[in-house]
């Protein structure tokens, strides 16, 4: 597939056709992660593949499952109609959207400094870094015909993931990616359409 054909085919993708991946097509998907640039050469990012089902129930324990659109009413941040349907859409399946995945990655990157409370913006390289590799893998399942989603973990989705997966304290969960064939039904949010012309500046602001 071509480069940008991927890139428009890259979509989050949260409602699956329950295919299965085989294991080279997943190992293509994440050697591509390990192209991505990194702050410090390391990429010394793991990355832990889940297809058990019965795993990943006990992986995804703490991610709530009884999630409604009612809880979208409650984001004070959602300023676009648009921004609010797709809220609308990706709230309610924030569990299903993984556990009927394929597979969930779990991406793993060293914590090296306090990034939760970092003293200077370069603190931080270490967690852009391993984004860069989560969107090569985006990308690259995007050119296998894969779909994913990703979702944070929030409270104690991560240290219940680490007590399945029993991986060291040292590593942190920057997100759950859910990979699988996307279904043909899958509901796809809007985007909110950007201007190029008033986005890009050229020589001055
Ligand atoms: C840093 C980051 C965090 C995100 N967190 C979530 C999340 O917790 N749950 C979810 O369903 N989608 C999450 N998304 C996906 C976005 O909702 C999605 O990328 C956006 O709506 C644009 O849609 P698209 O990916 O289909 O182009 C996240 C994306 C990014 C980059």
């Amino acid at each position: 597939m071509e480069f940008y054909e991927a890139v428009n085919k890259r979509r989050s993708v949260r409602d699956f056709t329950g295919e299965a991946i085989p294991e080279d097509a997943l190992m293509r998907i994440i050697g591509a992660a390990y192209k991505a640039p990194a702050n410090d050469h390391f990429t010394d990012w793991h990355f832990v593949i889940v297809r058990d089902k019965e795993v990943m129930r006990r992986v995804l324990g703490g991610v709530p499952q009884d999630l409604t659109v009612r809880d979208v009413d409650d984001m004070t941040f959602i300023s676009d109609p648009v921004q609010k349907e797709s809220y609308q859409i990706a709230v309610p399946k924030q569990y299903r959207m993984l556990i009927a995945a394929a597979a969930v990655i779990i991406p793993l990157m060293k914590r090296k400094v306090d990034i939760l409370h970092p003293s200077d913006l370069s603190d931080l390289n270490c967690y852009a870094s391993v984004w860069c590799s989560i969107e090569n893998l985006w990308l690259a399942a995007a050119s296998e015909g894969y779909g994913c989603n990703l979702r944070i973990p929030r409270g104690r989705e991560e240290s219940i993931a680490q007590s399945v997966l029993g991986f060291p304290d040292e590593y942190l969960i920057p997100c759950f990616i859910g990979i699988g064939r996307p279904s043909p039904d899958a509901v796809l949010t809007r985007r909110i359409p950007v201007d190029l012309k008033t986005q890009i500046h050229w020589n001055k602001f």
